[in-house]
């Protein structure tokens, strides 16, 4: 209802700046007596997926909140699930600033954060302090200095650190902004990759008797032959889901607009239909073998359909929201 004013005010400052004023307001308002200015209460739509019971398909995307610093918050607005990280094992600072802009003309954003993050153990420590009621995923990277041929020992210590905090884990190789990561997607390496993370999660499942989820994460900007053979390796390596997708280094629907030449990966609207044709392709590859998540510029409850139609399980929203507020948690929740 007030988000159209708080959108404008926050759209004066800084992108970053308008961040960490939100989430400052966001830890002060969740389990205070004013909580109820960002509550929603919506009506159950649940869904099975992955093995876990979702309160609703939808759920907020990876990035906004890296640290798991505002779950409960996010949890109140009605999210089915929410995505912490992408969290590394040692702290970085990410890349300098500015590096997250607005292409408001195309309700977009570009970011070249660069897995800015307080290292695993304080998202663990957050977790734990978290209330949340529904799914929470936790999604791994790599640090920065690591090189990418040990890339893998990164994602195996952060899975050991998240195993018994989350309710699936997201393996993300397919950031822009960390060098080298996206190569992870090809071959033998993503073969290396995959079967090292199913030897660790068989060995965390005895040590913890629960099982833990896997998804992988993937770039919007790979070519029909390239989806098919990542579709192809994560049935191989019995990989639990598919997010699809990151942001993408690709400007065509941008062409012109303000920050369009900024480095980094471009969300919101202009990824809508890209990422939904990965989907729709994933979904004929992988024959309900295993399930995609669905997210790239969901901006409305149609945009929402579309992803489910073409072939998602579940979606996610990061942008989106940015734009749009609660209200569109609410508008999907509602009618999907
Ligand atoms: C500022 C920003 C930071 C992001 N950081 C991450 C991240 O750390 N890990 C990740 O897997 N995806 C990250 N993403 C990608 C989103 O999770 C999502 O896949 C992408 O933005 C497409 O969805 P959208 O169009 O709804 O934003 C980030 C996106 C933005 C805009």
């Amino acid at each position: 209802m007030y988000y159209p004013l708080v959108r404008k005010a926050l759209f004066q400052l800084d992108p970053e700046h308008a961040h960490e004023l939100t989430f400052r307001q966001l830890r002060r308002l969740s389990g205070s007596p004013f909580e109820f200015l960002i509550r929603q209460s919506l009506p159950a739509k649940p869904v099975s997926c992955m093995g876990l019971s979702f309160k609703n398909p939808l759920g907020l995307a990876a990035g906004l909140d890296k640290d798991g610093e505002c779950i409960d918050a996010f949890g109140a607005m009605g999210f089915g699930f929410v995505e912490v990280g992408t969290v590394t094992p040692r702290p970085q600072a990410g890349n300098d600033k500015p590096r997250l802009f607005r292409v408001v003309e195309a309700e977009g954003l570009i970011n070249r954060m660069g897995f800015n993050n307080r290292g695993v153990d304080n998202l663990v420590e957050n977790v734990r302090k978290s209330r949340f009621g529904g799914i929470l995923g936790i999604n791994i990277g790599k640090n920065k200095d690591t090189p990418v041929e040990n890339g893998k020992d990164d994602y195996l210590l952060c899975m050991e650190k998240v195993y018994p905090h989350a309710g699936y884990i997201a393996v993300n190789i397919s950031s822009p902004n960390t060098p080298g990561l996206r190569s992870l997607q090809y071959g033998e390496a993503l073969d290396e990759l995959l079967a090292a993370i199913k030897n660790k999660q068989a060995e965390l499942q005895q040590q913890h008797h629960k099982y833990v989820p896997v998804a992988v994460k993937i770039a919007p900007d790979l070519s029909e032959e390239e989806l098919v053979q990542i579709a192809d390796s994560l049935v191989r390596h019995n990989i639990d889901g598919v997010i699809a997708t990151n942001t993408t280094l690709d400007r065509k629907l941008v062409h012109g607009l303000n920050y369009c030449e900024q480095a980094g990966g471009l969300s919101g609207r202009p990824v809508q239909l890209r990422s939904t044709e990965v989907i729709r392709r994933l979904s004929l590859e992988l024959q309900g073998r295993l399930p995609i998540i669905g997210v790239g510029g969901i901006d409305s409850l149609t945009a929402a359909r579309e992803k489910m139609q073409a072939g998602a399980s579940l979606i996610q929203v990061y942008s989106g929201f940015i734009y749009h507020g609660p209200a569109l948690i609410k508008n999907i929740i509602n009618a999907i």
